[in-house]
């Protein structure tokens, strides 16, 4: 501990600890972080190598290394790492929690951004590993399983660190109302449910602490 924490811990042990946490690296899981919005913003927070631990968890090793390693060329102290993890797939997230889980990390967020759109044009019904429909099953299901699987983890890095939370990235088409003035479209609930629009099995003060969407 730096000489000056050191000096303040003897007169207020409760600040210097808030000050310690503010100054520790925070880790970071993003989901579909090889590309667009997942990418983006794993590079940002990269340029703050200090700061930011950042996990890519994507289904494509390929992909996500590729990822790193502009992430890396731009940002040579970031501290980015990928792990496997196809949403589309039930055991994967499992083994996604458990590989997670062995590190002993704490978990600062969980931002849950991948995701596909339902693909219309060839008129088949896809489907996950596990028979679910496949849009569903990849934006709903396979986040929903990894939400509450580390939310334990979040919690106690909440409880120990002050702060954790879960982000999502959804859709301006929940919107079916036009009250924000971005009117759906002659969307469907059901569909509109696809799109990720979660209703997560939190209570009201949960959500405060825990949940921000980004629509
Ligand atoms: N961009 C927009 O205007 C917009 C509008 C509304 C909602 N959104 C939502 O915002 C989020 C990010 O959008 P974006 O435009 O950045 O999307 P994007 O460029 O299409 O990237 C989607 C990411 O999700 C990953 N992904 C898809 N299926 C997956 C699976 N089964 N397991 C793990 N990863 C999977 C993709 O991996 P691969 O590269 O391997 O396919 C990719 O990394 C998405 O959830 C999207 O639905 C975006």
């Amino acid at each position: 501990m730096p000489l000056p924490l050191v000096l303040l811990h003897n007169v207020s042990p409760v600040l210097t600890k808030r000050i310690l946490n503010a100054m520790s690296k925070k880790t970071i899981i993003i989901t579909g972080a090889n590309t667009g919005i997942g990418f983006e913003a794993a590079r940002i927070l990269c340029r703050s190598g200090d700061k930011y631990e950042v996990i890519l968890a994507c289904r494509s090793e390929e992909k996500a290394q590729a990822a790193v390693k502009a992430i890396k060329e731009e940002s040579p102290n970031a501290d980015i790492m990928f792990m496997k993890l196809d949403l589309a797939s039930l055991d994967s997230v499992r083994q996604f929690v458990d590989n997670f889980l062995a590190t002993g990390k704490k978990l600062h967020v969980l931002c849950n951004n991948a995701g596909m759109a339902t693909n219309f044009s060839d008129n088949v019904r896809h489907l996950t590993k596990d028979g679910f429909e496949m849009t569903m099953g990849t934006n709903h299901f396979g986040h929903f399983l990894l939400t509450n699987l580390l939310l334990d983890k979040l919690k106690s890095t909440a409880a120990s660190d002050g702060e954790a939370r879960i982000v999502v990235t959804s859709s301006g088409m929940h919107d079916i109302n036009g009250q924000q003035n971005r009117r759906g479209g002659p969307w469907t609930l059901d569909f509109l449910f696809c799109l990720r629009n979660y209703v997560f099995q939190f209570n009201g003060e949960e959500q405060k602490k825990f949940l921000t969407y980004m629509c």
